[in-house]
């Protein structure tokens, strides 16, 4: 997607310099655009971990070139593969809910295995982010594909009027590698001329939606209103939201959805409404041994000071300052989970289907 005219993907190799990895640091949006190095694992671990980067596929594509610097700077007679694999716990360590970095990471590792040598580890290293990476553009702009008719069709029904589309969070390609998965279909709609507006929830406690999902639609030019996150329900009483698309961090089997907090409280408005509510999620978001997502998923619990601090621009300066009484307890669940009988349906890069097992493998037949 483009930043001021300019084309950028959230993570690549640096050129000409092979043993860096860049990111867009994406703690300082919308109000600064750093691009960062990364080094390490340790780093790479660090920008998961507080969130320079973020979102499911974008966190997979990290731990994959995390374990490839891993690779990259371990000695060369060193025990390689036993520090492969605290490497590998490391990544896995930083966030628990999004099932993509543990599949990311599992890959590469699996990748890695098959080499006797570390020289050639570190070419599978590579090999396997840069095709992580291609894949989750791939499935991003299929996604999209498949999105689009949802959109058009509301718009004939409308008579061309524009589609109110609601999301939460950022499930854009500032959270994927291109494209987006909520936003896939937002962004083919709106590039095939269809008139299209996103309600975009704030996202509290660390407004993915008004910081990062905002800018980049603006970036890309596509209508958009930000509001406070309680506002949604409202919106869809009052017939002003045609349809729901979120992402998720991790998918049961059975179509229980994983996805930053707030979500659930979402599809319940939706349904109550009968506002379609839609997931677009990759495959690589799918947790196949899953069953009761309420039950089994992990949900990561992050440090209060997101719930007690709010960072902002203040003459042309970043700072945080203090909402809360100092001495008040917090809690800060970062995702919840959206039981499958809430969401219409699961759009993936496979085409759409119901969120459920039996229609999931038909889609994904190989994991039957
Ligand atoms: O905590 P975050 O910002 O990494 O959470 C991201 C979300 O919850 C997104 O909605 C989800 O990852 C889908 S990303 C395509």
């Amino acid at each position: 997607m483009k930043i001021k005219g300019q084309h950028y993907r959230t993570i690549w190799l640096k050129p000409d310099d092979p043993a860096c990895v860049q990111i867009i640091d994406q703690r300082w949006l919308p109000h600064r655009f750093v691009i960062e190095d990364i080094r390490t694992v340790e780093e790479a671990a660090r920008a998961i971990q507080e969130m320079h980067v973020r979102g499911a596929p974008l966190i997979g594509s990290a731990g994959a070139f995390g374990i490839y610097l891993a690779m990259l700077n371990l000695p060369e007679k060193s025990d390689w593969k036993k520090k492969l694999m605290e490497a590998a716990a490391l990544l896995k360590s930083t966030r628990p809910t999004a099932v993509n970095l543990a599949y990311a990471v599992d890959l590469s590792v699996k990748k890695i295995l098959m080499e006797n040598e570390k020289k050639e580890g570190v070419g599978r290293a590579l090999e396997t982010a840069k095709l992580i990476t291609e894949e989750s553009v791939e499935h991003c702009r299929e996604i999209g594909k498949y999105g689009l008719p949802l959109i058009q069709k509301i718009s004939e029904q409308k008579n061309g009027e524009p589609v109110n589309v609601l999301t939460h969070c950022n499930a854009g390609w500032l959270a994927c590698i291109d494209y987006g998965t909520a936003t896939a279909p937002v962004y083919a709609a709106h590039d095939a001329g269809i008139k299209v507006h996103v309600w975009v929830d704030e996202t509290r406690p660390r407004n993915q939606g008004a910081r990062i999902t905002a800018f980049e639609l603006l970036e890309h030019g596509v209508p958009h209103t930000i509001i406070a996150d309680n506002t949604g329900g409202h919106l869809m009483q009052h017939g002003m939201v045609d349809l729901v698309i979120v992402g998720t961090d991790r998918t049961t089997r059975t179509g229980d959805v994983a996805n930053k907090i707030g979500t659930y409280l979402k599809a319940l408005a939706a349904y109550d409404n009968k506002v379609p509510f839609y997931i677009g999620l990759p495959s690589s978001s799918i947790d196949w041994e899953l069953e009761d997502g309420v039950a089994e998923i992990p949900i990561e619990k992050r440090s209060g000071d997101e719930i007690k601090f709010m960072q902002g621009l203040e003459k042309d300066e970043i700072k945080k300052v203090l909402i809360t009484p100092e001495k008040s307890p917090v809690a800060n669940y970062a995702f919840d989970v959206t039981p499958a009988r809430l969401v219409t349906g699961l759009i993936t890069e496979r085409g759409i289907c119901g969120a459920n097992e039996k229609e999931l493998l038909n889609l994904f037949p190989e994991k039957k």
